[in-house]
C-alpha cells in the first residue's frame, strides 16, 4: 500500500463513520482506513456493513462494524464505548424524502429531522463528550448537502434538517474549538449513490446526463469525489478549517 502525504496520513488514529453500509458512507470508510485510519462503520444495514468491511479488509485496512440506528442514542453511544478514544467522525448516515409542502404530514417531517438531523445531532454529542473526556483533539465532519443553498420542489423535510446540519456544524465548531476538535461540513451536489439511484436505471441515465451537461468538469460526482473532501476535513490537511462548508459539487449548484 503506497504511504499517504504526511498531513492525510491518519495511521494510529481511529475514526468512526455513519452511513458506512452504501454510497458516500462507504467509500469514505475505504479511504479512511486507505490513509491508516482504524475504521468504525456504523449502519442499519448489516448486509452493506459487511460488505464495506470485506472490502476494507481486502484493501489490508482495519475494520469493525457496528449495526445500529442513528435514531437510538443508546446504541450509538455503546458504539462510541466500544470503538475507544476517537479521532475523526464522519456522521454520514441520511435517507432522502420528497413530497410538496401542502403534502407534508408531520410523520414525514419528524422521520426526515430524526435521522437526517437528529441522528447526526445524536452521533456528534455521544461522540464529542468522549472525545473531549479522553482530552483527544480530533475532527468531526457532518454530511450536509446542496439542498441548503436553494429551493427545490418537494424537498422542504430533507433540505430544513439538512440546514439544521450546517447550523449545527457552526454551533458546536464554536463550542469545542477550544478543545482542539474541529466540526466542518461537507454539502455535495448531486452524487452517484444508491440514494440518486432509488428511481430506477432509466430515471438515473437521464438524470446524469443531464447533471453532466450542467457541470463545467462535465461528468456527474461520485461518492469517491464526496469521500476525498471528508479526508481532507478529517486530517491535518485542514488543521485550520472549523465551522465549514465544503461543497464537492462539480461546480453545479442547486437549483439544478
Ligand atoms: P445511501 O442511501 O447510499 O447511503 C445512506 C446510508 O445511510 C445507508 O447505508 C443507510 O442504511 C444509512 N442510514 C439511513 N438511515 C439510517 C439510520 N436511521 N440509522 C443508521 N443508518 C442509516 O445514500 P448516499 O447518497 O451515500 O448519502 C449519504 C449522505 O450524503 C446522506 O446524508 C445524504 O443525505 C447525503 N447527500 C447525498 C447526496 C447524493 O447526491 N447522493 C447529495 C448530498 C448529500
Amino acid at each position: 500500500m503506497p504511504t499517504p502525504i504526511a498531513p492525510y496520513d491518519l495511521t494510529g488514529r481511529t475514526a468512526l463513520v455513519t452511513g458506512a453500509a452504501s454510497g458516500i458512507g462507504r467509500a469514505t470508510a475505504l479511504l479512511l482506513a486507505r490513509a491508516g485510519a482504524a475504521v468504525h462503520c456504523a449502519d442499519r444495514d448489516e448486509r452493506g456493513l459487511a460488505g464495506t468491511a470485506s472490502l476494507i479488509a481486502e484493501d489490508g485496512g482495519a475494520a469493525t462494524v457496528h449495526p445500529l440506528d442513528v435514531t437510538d442514542r443508546a446504541a450509538l453511544r455503546t458504539a462510541v464505548a466500544a470503538a475507544g478514544p476517537l479521532d475523526v467522525v464522519a456522521a454520514i448516515a441520511g435517507v432522502m424524502h420528497t413530497s410538496s409542502v401542502l403534502e407534508t404530514t408531520d410523520e414525514d417531517l419528524d422521520r426526515i429531522l430524526d435521522v437526517n438531523f437528529k441522528g447526526v445531532l445524536r452521533t456528534c454529542q455521544e461522540a464529542v463528550r468522549a472525545m473531549i473526556s479522553a482530552g483527544r483533539p480530533g475532527s468531526v465532519v457532518t454530511m450536509a448537502s446542496g439542498a441548503v443553498d436553494a429551493a427545490q420542489p418537494g424537498l422542504l423535510c430533507y433540505s430544513a434538517a439538512k440546514a439544521a446540519v450546517v447550523q449545527l456544524t457552526r454551533t458546536l465548531a464554536t463550542e469545542c474549538g477550544p478543545h482542539g476538535i474541529r466540526v466542518n461540513a461537507v454539502a455535495p451536489g448531486w452524487i452517484r449513490t444508491p440514494m440518486t439511484g432509488r428511481h430506477g436505471p432509466e430515471v438515473q441515465r437521464r438524470t446524469e446526463a443531464a447533471m453532466a451537461r450542467m457541470s463545467p468538469l462535465r461528468r456527474v460526482g461520485e461518492a469517491e469525489d464526496v469521500a476525498q473532501a471528508v479526508l481532507y476535513l478529517a486530517c491535518d490537511a485542514s488543521s485550520f478549517m472549523t465551522g465549514q462548508i465544503l461543497r464537492p459539487n462539480g461546480g453545479v449548484s442547486m437549483p439544478w
